[in-house]
């Protein structure tokens, strides 16, 4: 059974008081949930995160990191470094790294390789541009970013792999796709995992929906059969938005 889950990736967003403020104000708003929650704060308080967290059952997740073991990699992370600070989940491919930082597709596919060496669950994100939307070719890319980076894994590493798609025509714009859109993209994404690999494996991936997300409008996403949860940016900067979000399931 797949499981739900509402990732907050905070960006570049909320130095160490604030990230303190914002987990204590979780602590405090969190009931119980059937929904699996996670927190990436950026690297520098990950630490201070996991310390927090460590007796609830948030995650701390990294926004990045670096495919190679150790070595000269000037401003780099290293997956084993994420480890230490007790983090065990990282983001890989969001759009803001492969359009800013150029990751492309065989960068992403190492740093998944690395994730997966180190045990870690990998939330993968991919999604189209608009161009892309307006051309009809967004089954086209997405497709090819998913194949790209993860259709060489063996059936075994899909139980740590979460999958996030994120249309870049509806991160931080206010403009979230439709639920019908969401799901229209999430049915083709698992066909796809399911005509790669099996049904087990293409029914057991969660398939997170990203770009927008609010408490107005998560019920409704979320409410669609192949969306299973989702990866929020802005209103997860708020305790209270990101809890309602939490509880729209
Ligand atoms: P947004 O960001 O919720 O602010 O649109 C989502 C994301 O980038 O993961």
């Amino acid at each position: 059974m797949r499981k739900n889950i509402v990732a907050g990736n905070w960006k570049m967003n909320n130095d160490l008081a604030a990230t303190k403020t914002l987990i204590s104000e979780l602590i405090e708003l969190k009931k119980t949930s059937n929904s699996e929650i996670m927190i990436a704060p950026t690297f520098v308080n990950l630490l201070e995160a996991s310390k927090l967290l460590k007796e609830t059952s948030i995650q701390v997740v990294s926004q990045n990191m670096h495919y190679a073991e150790s070595g000269a990699f000037t401003g780099e992370i290293s997956a084993k470094m994420l480890k230490a600070v007790g983090v065990n989940a990282v983001i890989l491919g969001h759009s803001e790294r492969r359009e800013y930082f150029n990751e492309d597709d065989l960068i992403l596919k190492e740093k998944v390789d690395k994730a997966l060496q180190e045990s870690m669950d990998v939330i993968f994100c991919f999604g189209e541009q608009l161009d892309d939307r307006n051309s009809e070719n967004h089954f086209k890319v997405v497709e090819s970013q998913i194949k790209n980076a993860l259709f060489h894994l063996p059936s075994s590493s899909w139980k740590s792999v979460i999958l996030a798609y994120e249309p870049v025509w509806a991160i931080g714009t206010g403009q979230t796709a439709s639920p019908e859109q969401a799901q229209e993209m999430h049915a083709y994404i698992r066909k796809l995992v399911a005509e790669h690999y099996n049904t087990s494996i293409s029914e057991d991936v969660s398939i997170l929906y990203g770009g927008s997300v609010k408490p107005e409008n998560a019920k409704e996403i979320f409410g669609k059969l192949d969306v299973d949860g989702g990866l929020i940016g802005g209103a997860a900067l708020d305790a209270k938005s990101f809890m309602a979000i939490i509880n729209s399931f």
